[in-house]
């Protein structure tokens, strides 16, 4: 699995919620690679692992949320439609996490995520789609290291990862749209 390099405080500044995105990232798979080096997927590895997968799906939920306060036009729906998804996906997420006994965590805020709003809607949806690459890329890498193992948990990670395909296709929609990005 590849692990995504520290970013400099400079692009931490300049890009805070593709930061925020790409440490989250880093922490699902670094903790994965190590539980699965122990002891393969078993329940305690999948129930941090998802408890990874759902700060991320948090961070996306909050950043679609901003995102869709400070966007004009068909955006601001856009924006809202993903963030409620994300949410919905949190909840089954926080569900499948108390099933393999764990607890349901307390809902804290990424740390920077508003940040950088000042940059413009287009550096901001160039930004989101790097985040949603990285975003898809560990799901595909925590679907491969399943495998076979859990069946619910691989549906509902089966079902996360192609809504994130279809939030990076409307982001590139987006990106191609002139009243957003030219
Ligand atoms: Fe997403």
């Amino acid at each position: 699995m590849r692990v995504y390099r520290k970013a400099t405080e400079a692009e931490a500044r300049a890009q805070p919620f593709l930061t925020d995105v790409e440490s989250i990232h880093n922490r699902i798979r670094r903790k994965m690679k190590r539980k699965m080096a122990a002891s393969g997927p078993d329940r305690d590895a999948v129930r941090r692992m998802l408890e990874g997968v759902l700060a991320a799906e948090l961070a996306w939920a909050r950043r679609n949320r901003v995102q869709g306060t400070s966007a004009r036009g068909p955006a601001t729906q856009w924006f809202l439609d993903q963030a409620r998804a994300e949410q919905t996906l949190a909840e089954r997420l926080a569900a499948r996490i108390e099933e393999l006994g764990g607890r349901r965590p307390a809902r804290r805020p990424p740390r920077r995520a508003e940040d950088g709003n000042e940059r413009g809607l287009c550096a901001r949806l160039r930004e989101d789609l790097v985040a949603e690459r990285v975003t898809i890329g560990t799901y595909r890498a925590l679907l491969r290291l399943l495998g076979d193992h859990d069946p619910d948990t691989r549906r509902l990670l089966e079902e996360i990862l192609a809504r994130e395909e279809e939030h990076a296709e409307g982001l590139v929609g987006l990106l191609r749209d002139a009243r957003y990005c030219s």
